[in-house]
Formats: structure tokens, sequence, C-alpha cells
């Protein structure tokens, strides 16, 4: 079983609902916290007994990953978690900001992280891993295409470069967090509350599960792991590894 004791957990999207749920979630189990957010505002949490939790925030922007690679050498876990949705819009600049929210900066992290984690091995301590909340919108319709578009490419590209990136001989311990829609900014309308959601993927976590769902949609359920296991039968038929690259 996973244990968070002394793990130095860093989460993008610290301010959104589920980033603050989680910190809230990861400090009751001891985990050391790095708030990862794009906001400049403090970020000020407290536990159940309304005492301040201890965390270092960071500022970061979409794009400027590479500024992270220093803080990335102390991290044992990294979620990445921001996201946003933008409804009804289609033009190109939308398209953009979704696409470089959504999937782009998520895969520049995961690639920045397994690279620090190959430079710096720690072999005393536990396989680094990488969270990646990619959401139920990977297989199912979200009523936001822009969302959704975004949220497939995340979802296929960890799907690609977990081939090399995870497993036996990868350098991280991937695991994806596919979710149902729960309460925050980006959907206000959501069914399921971020701190449910949040002990939730914690619970799936600590019992070493690399597919975490949380959704009250059974189809889900069936659906993600027989997608997530027909796309690594795919990439791994139709692509090679590069000799000396990961
Ligand atoms: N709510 C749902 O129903 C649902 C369902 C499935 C999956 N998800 C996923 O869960 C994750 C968390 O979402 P949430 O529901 O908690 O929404 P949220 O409260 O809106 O939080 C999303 C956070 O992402 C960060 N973010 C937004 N725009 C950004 C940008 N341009 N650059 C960098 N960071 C940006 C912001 O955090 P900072 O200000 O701290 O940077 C924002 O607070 C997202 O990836 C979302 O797609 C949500």
């Amino acid at each position: 079983m996973t244990n968070f004791d002394s793990c130095k957990v860093a989460i993008t999207g610290a301010s959104g609902s589920l980033g603050r749920a989680l910190l809230q979630a990861l400090a009751q189990q001891g985990a050391s916290l790095v708030a990862l957010t794009s906001s400049r505002e403090p970020l000020l949490l407290q536990d159940s007994a309304g005492t301040a939790i201890p965390l270092e925030q960071v500022c970061w922007q979409c794009g400027q990953e590479q500024e992270l690679r220093q803080l990335l050498e102390r991290v044992d876990i990294l979620v990445l978690n921001h996201g946003i949705n933008q409804q009804q819009l289609r033009s190109a600049s939308a398209m953009s900001l979704a696409l470089e929210v959504n999937a782009l900066s998520s895969w520049r992290l995961l690639e920045l992280f397994a690279e620090v984690v190959q430079q710096n091995p720690r072999p005393q301590r536990p396989k680094p891993e990488v969270w990646i909340n990619t959401s139920e919108a990977e297989i199912q319709p979200a009523l936001s295409p822009l969302y959704e578009l975004s949220k497939r490419l995340l979802g296929s590209l960890v799907s690609l470069r977990s081939l090399d990136l995870a497993g036996a001989r990868g350098p991280l311990r991937i695991r994806r967090l596919v979710l149902g829609p729960f309460r925050s900014r980006l959907n206000p309308i959501g069914v399921m509350g971020p701190k449910f959601v949040a002990n939730q993927v914690i619970a799936q976590a600590r019992l070493g599960i690399g597919l975490i769902i949380v959704t009250p949609n059974p189809l889900t359920y069936v659906l993600m792991p027989l997608n997530t296991l027909a796309r690594w039968g795919y990439f791994k038929l139709m692509t090679r590894p590069s000799p000396g690259q990961l």
C-alpha cells in the first residue's frame, strides 16, 4: 500500500476545487505539500480542526514548465490537475488555450519530470509518481467539445508515452485519474463534492491502483479500462522505442 507519510507531493491547479481538496486530504496523510498555482493570491488552507496546513506555494504559468526543473528534483509525486473548460467556444484562440492548458502543458511536465528523475536517480526511495487528471471526457461527452478534444489528446499522449516512461523499465509510476462531474468553478453543476473525489482518489492510490476512476456513471468503469487496454495494444503494436532515448 502506498504511504504518503513524508512524501513530497506537488499539485498543479492547486487553488482550484480539487487542488485544494487533494492538498487537504494529503496533509491528513502526512505528505509534505507543494502548491503549484498560476494565481498570485496566497493559498491558505486549514485542516478539519481549523489549523493552518503548511505548504510551499510556487507560481508557474503554462509554457514555463522548465522553470520547475529544480523544484521537481525534490518531488516524489507530481499531480497534474490544472484544467480549463470553455463551454460553447470554438474559436482558434479558445482551441489553442484548451490544448495548451489541458493537454500540452501537462504532457511537457510529464516529460520534464521523467527527465529530472532519470538524471537524479533515487535508489533508496519509492519510484516517483505522476498522477494525471484526464477526466471522463476522455471517452464520454462533457457537453464541451474543446474540453473533450483537449482531454482526449492528453489521454492519448499519456497512453503512448507510458509505454516508455512507466512500466518496469520506465522512470515513473503513472496513475490516470478519470473523474466524473464534481462541483467546482470549472463545473458548477457537478454531482459529486471535491472532498469526496479527493478522498476516493487517495484511497485508490493507496491501494496501488493505476487507473483511478471516481464517477457515478457505471459505463465509465467498463469503457475506460477497455479503451485504455485497446489504446495500449494499438500504440505498442504500431510504434517502437527509439534507441538511447526515453
Ligand atoms: N469539475 C469536474 O466535473 C471535473 C471532472 C473531471 C475532471 N476534472 C478535472 O479536474 C481538474 C481540476 O478541476 P476543478 O474542477 O477543480 O476546476 P477548478 O476549480 O476550476 O480548478 C482548475 C484549476 O486549474 C488551474 N488553471 C485554470 N486555468 C489555467 C491556466 N490558464 N493555466 C494554468 N492553470 C490554470 C487553476 O488553478 P491555479 O489558479 O491554482 O493555477 C484552476 O483553479 C481539471 O483538470 C479538470 O479538467 C474536473
